[in-house]
């Protein structure tokens, strides 16, 4: 008999709810993807690419163009030089790079820290290593650091702090302010930190996105780990980065050359290519799912759901106490989804154990604008 390394892991409730959208016909604002393609100049890239015959294994750190080009993005969104050679890797998904980080840092019986509620991977990614996951609540109602209870949760064997910003599934954004913080309470301690920056150019209302990447002090510590799929709208290519100093590279590299090996070759070249004829697209994201999130809180403003326009990522929350509140958000996400026509995702999923009364549900707003209309309609009329 096998016994299971990871008892608690089941089936996601997002292949669940999508499961669910595609049974009952409803509109799916459950999982975090697009449904719409990504830029026609990249696909054409891969196309070429492959026909070209760029389809044997990459290098193991990745396409040196690809990285190049990661330097370049880098030094233009944050005004710090990473090198192309020893800092950046790129992996098959920010996903696999957070696993390698993880089983690059964490040994049997350490700890690390995660604030909830946060993205599904890190725990088994911890619990696989060995160590144990330490759940951390944000502060409601806007989803900040609560410093004395993070400071709190520190124990001699804290070895990893989990950072997301901006963070899923709530879209709030760590400042400056909360950088400095979070290095001078880890000074002189052994403990690194991974940010899971995936949503790093999905920022809005003119904000900054405070990268690791810019803060000198943490960045000496930390893995900062991006996806090419939130960026160019292409999430089902499973392609992304991390940086990190040359020695914590070099550590990464030596599990990352064993889990995969490689990213996915003429999808390198591609981005390679789209990035160096296209820097601006880069720039024109925040605009872009702005008017996404603007017109689909616009048309949610006379329903029944309260909210705060996310600050960033292509998620907004929404308060259904004025609806359902005998509903648990589980109970909920499934109501809406086979009754309305509408999928969510339950916020409680994120947490280990979510505050009871919390009524919140998250919807994507990755979406066409006809696909936004036809969901607020319904959700409008709940
Ligand atoms: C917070 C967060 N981190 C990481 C990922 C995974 O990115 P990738 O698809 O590149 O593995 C996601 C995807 O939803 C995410 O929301």
């Amino acid at each position: 008999m096998l016994v299971s390394k990871l008892p608690n892991v089941g089936t996601t409730i997002f292949t669940r709810m999508s499961q669910l959208a595609l049974e009952t016909g409803a509109i799916n604002l459950s999982q975090g993807f697009p449904d719409f393609d990504g830029p026609q100049a990249l696909r054409e890239a891969v196309a070429r690419h492959v026909m070209e015959g760029r389809n044997q294994y990459s290098p193991m750190t990745g396409l040196p163009s690809l990285r190049q080009q990661v330097a370049a993005k880098i030094a233009r969104s944050y005004g710090v030089q990473r090198d192309a050679d020893s800092e950046i890797t790129i992996t098959p998904g920010a996903t696999e790079a957070i696993f390698c980080a993880v089983q690059a840092l964490i040994r049997p019986g350490d700890e690390a820290i995660v604030l909830d509620p946060c993205y599904d991977s890190y725990e088994p990614s911890v619990e696989l290593a060995g160590g144990r996951c330490v759940h951390v609540p944000l502060a409601l109602p806007d989803f900040a650091v609560d410093w004395q209870r993070l400071s709190d949760a520190i124990s001699p064997r804290t070895r990893l702090i989990f950072l997301n910003s901006p963070h899923n599934p709530s879209g709030a954004l760590l400042t400056r302010a909360d950088l400095d913080k979070l290095a001078e309470l880890i000074r002189g301690r052994d403990i690194h930190v991974i940010s899971d920056e995936v949503y790093e150019h999905l920022i809005y209302d003119g904000q900054r996105h405070a990268s690791v990447l810019a803060h000198e002090e943490l960045y000496q510590r930390a893995f900062v780990v991006s996806s090419f799929g939130k960026t160019y709208h292409v999430t089902g290519w499973k392609t992304g980065y991390v940086v990190a100093p040359p020695a914590l590279t070099a550590e990464l590299r030596k599990i990352h050359q064993y889990v995969n090996f490689c990213g996915v070759t003429p999808l390198q070249f591609a981005l390679a290519d789209f990035m160096a004829a296209h820097p601006e697209h880069v720039e024109e994201l925040p605009a872009f799912y702005q008017a996404k999130r603007d017109l689909f809180c616009d048309l949610l403003a006379g329903s029944r759901f309260t909210f705060t326009r996310a600050p960033g990522t292509y998620f907004q929350l929404a308060d259904y106490s004025a609806i359902r509140p005998d509903l648990d958000d589980v109970a909920m996400a499934e109501w809406l989804t086979r009754e309305h026509g509408v999928a969510a995702i339950p916020v409680s999923v994120f947490y280990q154990s979510a505050p009871e009364d919390m009524r919140l549900v998250r919807f994507c707003f990755a979406k066409r604008e006809e696909t936004l209309r036809q969901a607020a309609e319904k959700l409008s009329a709940v």
